[in-house]
């Protein structure tokens, strides 16, 4: 399969509004006209240093002058009693995106285990659908790899709106077939019944064949922010990269499109003796139902957390303030507060938390 953009595979592309093909990155011809050469189907499973090629699970091998890693990132798996069974779905590929598009039928019931991206994306697509659904939460509030509490909470009430059930502080014991459907046991001894079980509860950096290969990782190959590993022949980007991000003053692996794109075109500038862009802010967003969700920033501590518009008409801003800076920002509704808060941070501009509160205030 030619390379496709992951964003729709839990949006347009499962509810069947858009089409693989439109979802490619690159048309089927940029390949050949660019003298770019595909093996697709293959497998890496050893880079030898010593002799800089790249073996395949074929038994060839490629030469390299420079070799970059983009390997990605892997559904972690559920590990209860039952997670095997046919009608628990993943949602990293488009196959499965497909797969689970055909099991989202009006009247059917599914649960979402994780109530992460993929969780409450899946959520709202299927919703829309008719399916009815029930998103398990282990965490006190959705999405809080990404957002504070107080952000997951109104996207839990937004799900309600629409018929989804969210049950936080919620974990699953065990799935048992039932004849004709999926019992889904959580830990506090409640059952959902469901006719599709989608399991999101996170990812895994594919850095085996770093650590094959010799190259130290620690929750992601360890590279600078350009991509560089220790090995000045070989690059690591994207969501199976850990570096020190000059902008957050700490490592990090971040698991984002946006990101994954800037890591790229870094590492090509270095690749190429090429000026390289400065320090990008990271930046997501998310769209379920009618919301438009942007993250900005990565922060991991805050003094203040800032509101401005109206929260609970899902046309809010909450920013993070620390020591009179803007270090994050989430934005429902609000691209406009997005863009300020990457600029706010990009800058370091010193900033009250009564300025923030003002919907009027956007220093150029
Ligand atoms: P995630 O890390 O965003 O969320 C996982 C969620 O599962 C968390 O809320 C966590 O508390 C919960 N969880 C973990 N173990 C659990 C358990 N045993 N029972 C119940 N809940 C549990 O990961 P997710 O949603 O799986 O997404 C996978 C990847 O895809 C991420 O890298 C994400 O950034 C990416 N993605 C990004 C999107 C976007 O940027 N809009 C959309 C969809 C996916």
């Amino acid at each position: 399969m030619l390379p496709y953009e992951r964003p729709p595979l839990s949006k347009s592309l499962l509810a069947g509004a858009n089409t693989l093909e439109q979802a490619l990155v690159l048309a089927p011809d940029w390949y050949d006209r660019h003298a770019v050469r595909l093996h697709l189907g293959r497998h890496a499973v050893y880079v030898d240093r010593s002799r800089t090629e790249l073996v395949l699970d074929d038994g060839r091998s490629l030469h390299y002058d420079t070799l970059v890693l983009a390997t990605g990132a892997k559904a972690r798996r559920l590990r209860v009693p039952g997670a095997d069974l046919s009608g628990v779905h993943y949602l990293r590929t488009a196959t499965q995106s497909l797969e689970l598009r055909q099991r989202l039928r009006p009247g059917k019931r599914l649960v979402v285990i994780g109530g992460g991206f993929i969780g409450l994306e899946v959520a709202a697509t299927a919703s829309t659908m008719g399916v009815q659904v029930c998103v398990v939460e282990a965490a006190a509030a959705p999405m809080a790899r990404v957002v504070p509490p107080e952000v997951g909470r109104l996207f839990a009430e937004l799900h309600r709106r629409h018929g989804v059930a969210v049950h936080t502080h919620a974990q699953v014991d065990a799935i048992r077939c039932e004849g004709t459907h999926l019992a889904v046991r959580l830990q506090d001894g409640r059952g959902l019944d469901a006719d599709s079980v989608v399991v999101g509860i996170g990812v895994v950096a594919n850095d085996a064949l770093a650590v094959a290969s010799g190259l130290p990782v620690d929750d992601g190959i360890l590279a600078d922010a350009s991509g560089r590993t220790e090995d000045p022949r070989i690059y690591a980007i994207g969501d199976c990269a850990r570096f020190l991000h000059p902008l957050l003053g700490r490592a990090v692996r971040l698991e984002a499109w946006q990101h994954a794109n800037q890591h790229a075109e870094a590492a090509a500038c270095s690749i190429l003796g090429a000026d390289e862009a400065g320090a990008h802010v990271p930046w997501a967003w998310s769209d379920q139902y009618d919301a438009n969700l942007q993250v900005t920033g990565a922060p991991d501590q805050w003094d203040a957390l800032v509101w401005r518009g109206v929260p609970s008409a899902m046309a809010a801003t909450l920013f993070q303030w620390f020591e009179g800076h803007v270090v994050g920002a989430v934005s429902i509704n609000r691209a406009k507060d997005a863009r300020l808060a990457a600029r706010l941070i990009a800058r370091r501009t010193s900033v009250t938390p009564e300025q923030l509160a003002d919907p009027a205030f956007y220093p150029c």
